[in-house]
């Protein structure tokens, strides 16, 4: 049976021991941290050309569709695309019951009409249009890197 005096000097010994492995904590945070690093891959860039569906596989128009952060509209004339990204800051723009078939945004309370111009701000630019063309395939398909004016339209087709 040890005595007093041993079960002080395991103890001690013990907590030495655990004290010369008290470097490896830190050491594998660092570690890891470095491995993060170095491994970093940046997230890919969010599509610019994104294809909608067909005319039958669209959903009801108008809509708002959050994988290409637009509003597909249609009428008489054809279909435009109104992007839903506010103008201000970024977030999303929703369509507002107050702003009469327009859009508001819920970060810092701007406005616009139903066409994307501004309201009431702190935004003070209107949202902008983008192109829309039918591919190969027959999908509408948007490209949020071609601005068009608030007039353009996309006959139907498809
Ligand atoms: S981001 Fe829309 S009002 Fe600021």
């Amino acid at each position: 049976m040890p005595s007093t005096t041993n079960l002080r000097e395991i103890t001690r010994r013990a907590f030495l021991q655990l004290l010369g492995w008290a470097w490896a904590v830190p050491a594998v945070i660092g570690l890891k941290q470095i491995l993060d690093f170095i491994s970093y891959c940046p997230p890919a860039a969010d599509p610019t050309i994104i294809p909608l569906g067909t005319p039958q596989t669209l959903p009801p128009l108008p809509a708002a569709i959050e994988r290409a952060r637009i509003f597909l509209m249609k009428d008489d004339k054809g279909y435009f695309a109104l992007d839903n990204v506010c103008t201000h800051l970024g977030c999303l723009v929703r369509r507002s019951p107050q702003s009469e078939g327009g859009f508001a945004c819920r970060c810092h309370g701007s406005r616009f009409t139903a066409d994307g111009a501004v309201i009431t701000g702190p935004a003070t630019k209107p949202l902008p249009y983008f192109a829309l063309h039918w591919d190969s395939a027959g999908q509408l398909v948007v490209d949020r890197t071609q601005n068009v004016d608030s007039g353009w339209r996309l006959a139907n087709g498809g």
